[in-house]
């Protein structure tokens, strides 16, 4: 009987091995406009902007004709941007509806420990959990993604994730292109393997590419194919983000053509800086402008240099509606402040698990205790020869040094920073501030390398801030209330 059952199976499978051969030749990726992920527009109640996200099962169109199977939020693949301006008090409504348990962080948002989405606040299957908080950060683009315990990656590689973009009085004010959709896109970047028949995203890497990246062969942005972008004969601003789950992008124009960097993870850089060639390890973001204004009728290939793919064609095809000009002074970011703590992080492995400062993930252990507004230095070395970066909940950070040498910090990191890229045996040090939220035991923060498999395979510690937010955060009696 279950010898038969195991023929069966596999007859089975070898049939849609042959029928998923045939497709696999006659799947077309769709040819198709760079899908924008929606705005959705919050309800207000009281005072309090209340986004309604469904965490669900859903099929996406990637190959013309052929629906994949995937995770998504309120959508078919990944999840609609959510835009907050500084001081919003707001409730972020995640409903799980998917047939196992997930998280939904908010990755670069300054929120306490019971609002952060960790695997502490874990939403279970058919019910809500919410982030409640006020805003309180500068302009900048931050995202949502799932941080359960040892699916991280899993879940994110199925489709969960998400853009959180933060304006606020100043940001609006300035001459930067701020249409969303027209000459302001996200821009989320991702590479997948699917099934032969690519009805399904195929999740099963090997040791070696849970050290070396899970690196797949089809390279989407905001989870199309190698889309086109009609844009206007203008200034362009294109908020990146690598979404990927362990993929190093080295982004640039074919065309070689020269863009500035307006922003890091979590705020505008003081000045543009101009580069023809950007690196982004998972979980960074990084806004450029490229300016259009003298293209009209050609097309600027966005391409990836280190595995020779193309993400994405910006046709120049329309004209300028409205003008802007990028000034060469964007903000004026807080002085790096003298530390009066410092600590040591040593990423390395041990008996197949990795681990920072010899240890591996453990959700009942806090690694270290922070006190708010207190300065502390942070030194992350790469023990390895591998590709790793170091990511913190909560916060940002300043990078002050690269190899020991201040003048290796490049041009474009001297930013607002929540994660930062050590290739093999690099060493960084950052100037880190806790300054507006807590966390306690039962909830802490995390910081960890956010190559999502290592991550899950133990690359990741918690921490706790004590001390006395007395700002305008929500009093305890709001989740009695709300
Ligand atoms: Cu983007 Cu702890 O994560
Ligand atoms: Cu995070
Ligand atoms: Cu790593």
């Amino acid at each position: 009987m279950q010898r038969r059952k195991f023929l069966g199976l596999t007859s089975i499978t070898a049939l849609s091995l042959i029928i998923g051969t045939n497709k696999t030749q006659a799947a077309e990726a769709l040819n198709q406009a760079l899908p924008i992920p929606e705005l959705i527009t919050p309800t207000d109640i009281n005072g309090i902007k209340h986004f309604d996200l469904d965490i669900q099962v859903a099929q996406h169109e990637f190959y013309a004709g052929i629906m994949t199977e995937t995770y998504s939020i309120s959508s078919t693949y990944l999840g609609p941007t959510l835009l907050l301006t500084n001081g919003d008090k707001v409730s972020l409504n995640y409903t799980n509806m998917l047939p196992e348990e997930t998280t939904m962080h908010g990755h670069g948002m300054h929120v306490p420990g019971e609002m952060d989405g960790t695997a502490h606040q874990p939403i279970a299957v058919g019910s809500t959990w919410s982030a409640k908080y006020t805003v309180n950060q500068r302009a900048c683009m931050n995202w949502y993604h799932p941080h359960y315990m040892h699916k991280t990656a899993p879940h994110v590689y199925q489709g969960l994730a998400g853009c959180i973009i933060i304006e606020d009085d100043e940001s609006r004010a300035l001459d930067v292109p701020q249409r969303y959709g027209i000459d302001d896109i996200p821009l989320v970047l991702q590479d997948r393997f699917f099934s032969a028949d690519k009805t399904s995203l195929v999740y099963n890497p090997s040791r070696r590419q849970i050290n070396m990246g899970y690196i797949g062969d089809t390279f989407i942005a905001n989870g199309a194919i190698e889309p086109t972008f009609e844009a206007e004969a203008k200034e362009l601003r294109i908020r990146l983000l690598n979404g990927s789950n362990s993929t190093m992008y080295n982004l640039g124009f074919t065309n070689g053509k020269v863009f500035k960097q307006i922003a890091t993870d979590n705020a505008f850089l003081e000045s543009p800086v101009s580069m023809s060639k950007i690196v982004l390890s998972p979980g960074e973001r990084a806004e450029i402008v490229v300016d259009l204004t003298n293209d009209m009728g050609s097309a600027l290939v966005l391409k990836e240099f280190n595995y020779n793919k193309t993400f994405l064609t910006v046709n120049v095809s329309k004209e300028a509606t409205d003008i802007t000009t990028t000034p060469n002074h964007l903000t004026t970011l807080d002085a790096i402040e003298t530390p009066t703590v410092q600590r040591v992080f040593r990423l390395g492995m041990n008996r197949g698990e990795f681990t920072i400062n010899g240890k591996s993930m453990d959700m009942m252990r806090i690694d270290e205790r922070l006190k708010l507004n207190e300065v502390e230095e942070w030194e992350i070395i790469n023990d390895m020869g591998m590709n790793h970066n170091f990511h913190i909940h909560a916060t940002h950070f300043r990078v002050i040094s690269r190899n020991g040498s201040a003048a290796q910090v490049r041009a474009n990191e001297k930013g607002y920073k929540d994660v930062v890229h050590l290739a093999g045996n690099e060493r960084v040090k950052f100037i880190v501030k806790m300054t507006d939220v807590t966390a306690d035991d039962a909830n802490p923060y995390m910081f960890h390398c956010h190559f999502l498999e290592h991550e899950d395979n133990g690359m990741m510690g918690q921490f706790t801030v004590e001390g006395n937010t007395n700002t305008s955060f929500f009093p305890s009696i709001y989740n009695l209330l709300f």
